[in-house]
């Protein structure tokens, strides 16, 4: 009995010595005068944008992932925006680089119980506006304009249950999304679709964290919320160029960015 109160009172000893220790230097850093430089520099934190250029790896091999561009968001994009992915789309056919299609897959009542269903909880289900479920007949459908033309396009289409295209996993639980990608020697990722402030947001943040560089080109994205144009200057700010398709198409049928064509043929 002794011997276990013994050990009782060193187990109290030992956790709470560092306890109060750290509590009581808690006003000492408050109050002393050292200036740590990252607190004096914070004022000059403002807003970033990416430092890399695209020539800075002229030999960059680039994937192009199309992210929900089914009928069921059809009134999400413009008419522009869908031509902007078309174009896209055209440039890395030719360039026979690898293209990966999804498509928001989730019904209401197909069984599955999740953190986005958790989310959206009761909202919108009696109207048909709950932004877990696709609810149009055809919504489930690719857009003919963007969707796979050939078998070998047909087997990189993703069904996505998750907002974060790489979060969508295969039978033996991997990212298919993320394999097809290291299968393809890629480096830099474009992600075009739908929604701005969901899918692609989580999508390009994603691709960010497995270190690729990322372009959401604005010009080829939609959402039905009012936060588009926010999300577009965060992922700038924080992880991917935003640039329009045209940079992009240009680079990737000349090898050069547009304003250094000029310099080149001069
Ligand atoms: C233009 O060319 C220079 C020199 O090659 C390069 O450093 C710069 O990043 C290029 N500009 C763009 C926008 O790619």
């Amino acid at each position: 009995m002794k011997h276990l109160v013994a050990a009782a009172v060193l187990v109290l000893v030992v956790v709470s010595v560092p306890l109060c220790v750290s509590q009581l230097h808690f006003p000492i850093h408050e109050h002393s005068h050292v200036t740590f430089p990252m607190i004096k520099q914070r004022t000059l934190y403002k807003e970033y944008s990416p430092y890399w250029e695209l020539e800075h790896n002229p030999k960059r091999k680039m994937a192009l992932l199309i992210d929900d561009m089914q009928e069921e968001h059809r009134t999400y994009f413009s008419p522009r925006a869908v031509q902007q992915a078309q174009k896209i789309l055209a440039a890395f056919r030719r360039h026979n680089l690898p293209i990966i299609w999804s498509f928001w897959s989730r019904t209401y009542g197909d069984g599955r119980q999740g953190s986005v269903d958790r989310f959206y909880g009761d909202t919108g289900l009696g109207s048909s506006a709950n932004p877990c479920y696709v609810w149009e007949a055809d919504g489930l459908k690719l857009m003919p304009e963007v969707a796979p033309h050939y078998s070998h396009e047909w087997d990189n289409t993703v069904a996505s249950d998750h907002y974060d295209m790489f979060s969508n996993l295969g039978k033996h639980g991997e990212s298919v999304v993320w394999e097809i990608l290291k299968g393809n020697d890629v480096d830099t990722v474009i992600v075009v679709g739908a929604w701005t402030d969901m899918c692609i947001l989580t999508t390009a943040l994603s691709a960010f964290q497995k270190e690729y560089d990322v372009i959401v080109p604005r010009d080829a994205v939609g959402t039905p919320t009012p936060h588009g144009r926010s999300a577009l200057e965060i992922l700038n700010s924080v992880c991917c160029h935003t640039f329009p398709v045209a940079e992009i198409v240009h680079f990737l049928d000349h090898g050069r960015h547009p304003a250094n064509e000029t310099v080149a043929s001069a």
